[in-house]
């Protein structure tokens, strides 16, 4: 079982996305059974609120469904919890090193660097612009796999 979980700063746009989008890529190459996926946020802020409705608008316009998904708060537990834990951006790993603490068996990765335009995902926040997250996200996720199925 290959056990990754995605982190933003409030796991309700970002992070939610990865989780639902690599969810759906896996169920899709029929390997489901083999991943655990999961999301979680470096802030308290968004604790317990659903999905943004920007991300299940998306999200939904591609056959993808986050029912049952609240926000919740990463803990120091989910280092030993997880094989992959990925930040959606350069802030993002910088808080998640402060929770977290030292990475000794090098588990914490951005998602953007595994592809070939290594950066940060689009932040939706502020602009309002859902699809050009997708976009990154939809990158992010299909290059990870690749890297975890060494293809
Ligand atoms: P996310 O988006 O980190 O992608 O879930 C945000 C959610 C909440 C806030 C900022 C970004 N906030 O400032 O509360």
């Amino acid at each position: 079982m290959i056990r990754i979980l995605f982190v933003c700063l409030g796991n309700i746009c970002r992070s939610p996305m990865a989780e639902f989008v690599l969810k759906d890529l896996v169920q899709k190459r029929g390997l489901s059974d083999q991943f655990y996926i999961a999301s979680a946020a470096t802030s308290s802020e968004e604790s317990g609120n659903p999905v943004h409705p920007g991300t299940q608008k998306i999200l939904h316009a591609k056959g993808i469904s986050t029912t049952g998904k609240c926000a919740r708060t990463l803990v120091k537990r989910d280092y030993q919890d997880f094989d992959y834990l990925i930040g959606m951006e350069g802030r993002n790993l910088v808080n998640m090193a402060r929770i977290l603490g030292p990475d000794p068996d090098g588990k914490i990765h951005r998602l953007l660097d595994f592809t070939s335009r290594p950066g940060d995902i689009a932040d939706p926040w502020y602009t309002g612009d859902f699809r050009q997250t997708y976009e990154d996200v939809l990158e992010g996720c299909n290059g990870l796999l690749s890297h975890i199925l060494h293809e």
